[in-house]
């Protein structure tokens, strides 16, 4: 049946999928080192979800006071619970600073001193001298910094002649003997049926925030690169750790950026305390993520939220200066007016605890290169991962806010200058048999085809009130065992799927399909390494395990889904740094 799709065939040096702000970063990377670049999107590049971030990217330029790249490196060890991998850490917070003057000169837009140096504000868990104080780490473009450099990202990637294949979906990875040998897409425009050859392919395809119902994430946020990892036969790494940003609009998820506490803003409860003062008595409102979103939840479920069902609290900014306001929050002063009917100047803006990002995702070492784990650890040929897509693991249990775009352009750089050191420009291709694109392409014309009596909606809700109620902000031993069942009997609901439309030219009905069955997958293993890890650490809050448990668990959770069978198991945690200048171990409490 399969057979009748005409295949059109590509080849290219390397293959990058997915064009938000890692994977142009490598498109530059690789483009400019001479290799021929393909860059494949479900999205026109500069509607990527990078462009929804809003606070800023953290380096230690210290053009606001004193700072140093060592005080990065032990807030994001401490952030991540000591889950993270410090020689990843390491090299994150020593190439920052690089990294940002780099962007600069690419041509972002940054806020400005008054001498017209990076403007720089503070953020959640980042200090200066080891937990002393609040340092301002923060580079921002006022309140869209991740939109800034997506644009001007996707103009150097054409400036440096990447190929780019807009809307177009991936289907799978083509895979020979353990080795990643290119991708199979199809073209949402025209409907043809594409097969890339390519001597590495780097997945940046961004997080699965839409797993869950309430989400700052893009519709697109579905993680189609993690599921075609798994899809292959390999782990994907510390899924339980979802980070829920404390400050998504109510009743909207749309996202209010720390930026706003960090220029100032606070909490207030329905007695109009500001309650943050007595979970985290010095860093207050800029506390980790994971700590303010928990104080948040504590203070609605003991009954002091505001509003008619007491679910939600207050985000004050109506005390700062006018002007602060409108020069460097304008973009969450239209969003609150917009979706909350809100004038930030006169009235608090209604917020909850929202999923924002996946600090699980593909493994990978600092170099970008896919891990698995076969009695030791060793890399995927051909596969490498950046971006939210991987898990490097920098973030560990818990992602500081302003880390993240940092990550996509200090591993996407690196991925790049890793594949040109392995790939030499128009290097012949090896054969590969018909065999992996047939298997790819039963998938996709079975899926098409489905001729049941459900809806991907209907099951993607039923997934997305799960994934909100049964693997939240606390989790417990019996909320996760219903989760497990549940998101498995909508797992069972894809035989009985109805797929309406059956044509190929903008198909949104399949497209939402295979995006389903992407996201699934992924429920089935967040839902998994979240029940088997007994202690909580970071982001994982167990009301039944509240410790952190190091003996056990300071490992990273590993977890391979063939359908709705996991199986999982743990690798360790680097403890070793590169160049042991530094390194934070053993692990201390956490205190803000
Ligand atoms: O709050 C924010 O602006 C989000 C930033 C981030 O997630 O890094």
């Amino acid at each position: 049946m399969s057979s009748s799709y005409k295949i059109i065939d590509h080849e290219y040096d390397v293959v990058v999928l997915g064009a938000g702000g890692s994977g142009l970063r490598a498109a530059v990377g690789l483009s400019e080192a001479g290799l021929k670049t393909a860059c494949i999107s479900k999205v026109f590049p500069t509607r990527s979800h990078t462009s929804a971030a809003q606070g800023g990217i953290s380096a230690s330029l210290g053009n606001m006071g004193e700072d140093d790249w060592r005080w990065h490196m032990y807030d994001t060890v401490k952030g991540a619970d000591w889950l993270g991998d410090q020689d990843s850490i390491e090299y994150l917070c020593k190439e920052a600073p690089k990294a940002v003057i780099e962007l600069e000169k690419y041509g972002v837009p940054f806020s400005r001193t008054e001498d017209g140096k990076i403007y720089q504000r503070p953020f959640g868990g980042m200090t200066k001298n080891y937990g002393n104080g609040i340092v301002q780490r923060t580079c921002a473009a006022a309140d869209r910094t991740g939109h800034a450099i997506l644009h001007t990202l996707y103009g150097q990637a054409l400036k440096h002649k990447t190929e780019f294949f807009i809307e177009y979906f991936a289907l799978d990875l083509l895979m020979k003997n353990g080795e990643c040998k290119g991708l199979i897409a199809w073209n949402l425009n025209d409907g043809t049926i594409h097969r890339f050859r390519a001597h590495a392919v780097i997945i940046a395809t961004g997080g699965y925030g839409k797993v869950y119902y309430s989400a700052t994430s893009a519709h697109t946020c579905t993680g189609d690169g993690n599921a075609m990892v798994l899809r292959a036969g390999l782990p994907l790494q510390d899924m339980e750790f979802v980070q829920f940003h404390p400050t998504g609009i109510y009743g909207h998820g749309t996202l209010i950026t720390e930026g706003a506490r960090g220029e100032g803003g606070y909490l207030t409860n329905s007695k109009g305390e500001r309650f943050m003062e007595r979970y985290a008595p010095k860093a207050k409102d800029l506390a980790s993520r994971d700590v303010v979103s928990r104080s948040m939840s504590i203070e609605i479920n003991e009954g002091r939220g505001v509003g008619k069902e007491q679910d939600h609290v207050h985000l004050n900014l109506s005390h700062l200066d006018k002007e602060i306001i409108e020069s460097r929050l304008p973009g969450i002063t239209d969003a609150a007016r917009l979706f909350a009917n809100v004038d930030v100047t006169k009235e608090p803006i209604p917020v909850v605890p929202t999923v924002h990002y996946n600090m699980g995702g593909i493994p990978t070492n600092y170099k970008g290169e896919v891990l698995t784990v076969n009695g030791s650890e060793k890399t995927v040929p051909g596969l490498m991962a950046i971006g939210e897509a991987a898990c490097v693991s920098v973030h560990g249990a818990n992602r500081l806010g302003s880390n993240s775009l940092i990550d996509l352009v200090v591993f996407g750089r690196a991925a790049a200058k890793r594949a040109a050191e392995l790939i030499k420009p128009g290097q012949p291709h090896e054969e590969i048999g018909e065999s992996e694109t047939q298997k790819c392409l039963d998938r996709f014309d079975k899926i098409r085809n489905s001729e049941g009596n459900t809806g991907t909606a209907e099951l993607r809700l039923s997934m997305q009130k799960t994934m909100q109620s049964k693997c939240a902000v606390f989790r417990t031993e019996k909320t996760l065992k219903e989760g497990v069942k549940e998101i498995r009997d909508t797992y069972d609901g894809l035989d009985s799927l109805s797929v309406k439309d059956k044509s190929l030219i903008f198909n949104t009905d399949l497209v939402e399909t295979l995006e389903f069955d992407n996201l699934i997958r992924q429920a089935v293993v967040t839902v998994d390494s979240a029940y088997h890890r007994k202690e909580s650490r970071g982001a994982h809050a167990r009301e039944d395990f509240p410790k952190r448990d190091d003996e056990k668990f300071m490992q990273h959770t590993l977890a391979w889904c063939n359908g709705k069978e996991t199986k999982i198991s743990y690798r360790e945690v680097h403890k070793s740094t590169l160049t042991n200048e530094v390194q934070y171990f053993p692990p201390q409490e956490r205190v803000y």
